[in-house]
């Protein structure tokens, strides 16, 4: 194995890296890198005593397969750590290519990065259809994946949810992509070390390492579900998926570029679009209210209910944005309460797919509506759909 070639600390090529990523994204990668190292270095002493890498791997206690570790050799040996701190898919510098050319597979745009209970995937051309074809600010208030945000890639916009962990893996996506991919390029998927993963308590981590945490659950458990218990503790069990794509790069380069530009809120919707004016466009995604259910509100996202007041308040604060002259739209279930309340506005009935429900029969046949509510007389409306 030959010695490094040059030290990152002093490397020209990486200085654009580091700029880009800020001190503190380029640390933690050159600290990964260094552990990388002390592995690799660990390693060459078993192979040249005359052990196989298989069985040097092995001893060692590693949850990083064969094949990744002898990836990292071979760029080390071609560019010491620096080696560890870029990967392929770069420019021809080494430097990170923010978004490499798709290949012809992948020329669609990528839905989402995280996969979300009531995605909105299997009804969005019904959902764009209703959308003015000209916007000024673009609001997705209870954002849970985004689906429909990345599928209109807005020049102006807002995102908000109440999940802490979600907004923070938006913001950490937008803002740091490259240790972010760094980092979950080395989480292998295991049983073990799901549960450790998931033990971790988030407060005590890093923006960074919590946002690795999030997405690296949400890939590897079962169905992709985001289930909390009453202490908030996230308590999904692990999928045993075999080809989790737990670092799909090229999708969240994508997604670090579509989010650029746009503010991020944790919290409460009404906040969110409390700055909502004339022009501006506001789709609605609530957790739905159960159609069986007597008092319903979904517990799959977060401890507090949805429950019909807060649906309620919901539609009051649909009308106030109308009023002021927003284009509205909301999701909703077809329940005949959710009828009541959004009564005068026009309602559309889609028959929708649920990709994220227990059993397979439960995936298929339910129908919701779609909301909408603009100052628009209804005759210019249906003229423009047509
Ligand atoms: C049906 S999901 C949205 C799904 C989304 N449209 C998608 O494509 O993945 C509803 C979202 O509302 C969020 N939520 C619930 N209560 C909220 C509140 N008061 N303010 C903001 N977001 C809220 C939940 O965390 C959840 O992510």
């Amino acid at each position: 194995m030959a010695a490094p070639v040059f030290d990152p600390i002093s490397d020209q090529r990486l200085s654009d890296l580091r700029k880009r990523l800020g001190d503190t994204g380029w640390m933690e990668l050159l600290e990964k890198a260094r552990e990388q190292e002390s592995i690799i270095l660990a390693l060459r002493t078993k192979t040249e005593a005359g052990s196989s890498l298989t069985r040097a791997v092995s001893e060692e206690g590693l949850d990083v397969s064969v094949p990744t570790i002898r990836r990292w050799i071979k760029r080390y040996e071609e560019k010491g750590l620096a080696g560890l701190m870029t990967r392929p898919g770069r420019t021809p510098e080494g430097h990170p290519d923010p978004i490499p050319s798709p290949s012809k597979r992948r020329t669609r745009k990528p839905r989402s990065f995280i996969k979300w209970a009531g995605s909105k995937a299997s009804v969005l051309d019904e959902i764009l259809a209703g959308f003015p074809r000209k916007f000024g600010c673009y609001y997705e208030p209870m954002a849970g994946s985004a689906t429909v945000f990345f599928a209109l890639k807005p020049k102006r916009a807002v995102l908000c949810d109440s999940n802490e962990e979600l907004m923070n893996s938006f913001r950490v996506l937008r803002d740091h992509p490259e240790p972010l991919i760094a980092l979950l390029e080395e989480q292998p998927n295991t049983s073990r070390h799901f549960y450790e993963t998931r033990a971790l308590e988030p407060s005590t981590l890093s923006p960074l390492r919590r946002a690795v945490r999030f997405i690296y659950l949400n890939k590897t458990c079962f169905n992709g579900m985001y289930r909390v218990n009453s202490k908030g503790r996230f308590n999904v069990p692990y999928g045993r998926i075999a080809h989790a794509r737990i670092c799909d790069e090229y999708t969240l380069r994508w997604t670090s570029e579509a989010l650029r530009g746009t503010r991020l809120h944790t919290g409460d919707y009404r906040d969110a679009v409390a700055d909502a004016g004339p022009g501006d466009l506001v789709y609605f995604d609530p957790p739905y209210l159960r159609p069986e259910a007597s008092n319903p509100g979904s517990r799959l996202y977060q401890p507090d209910e949805f429950d019909h007041g807060a649906q309620g308040e919901l539609a009051r604060i649909f009308r106030e944005l109308v009023e002021r002259g927003c284009h509205v739209t909301a999701s909703n279930s077809d329940h005949p309460l959710v009828r009541e309340l959004y009564d005068g506005f026009e309602i559309k009935v889609l028959d929708v797919r649920r990709p994220i429900n227990r059993n397979a029969k439960g995936r298929a046949g339910h129908k919701e509506v779609l909301i909408m509510g603009s100052r628009e007389r209804p005759a210019e409306r249906q003229l423009r759909l047509l």
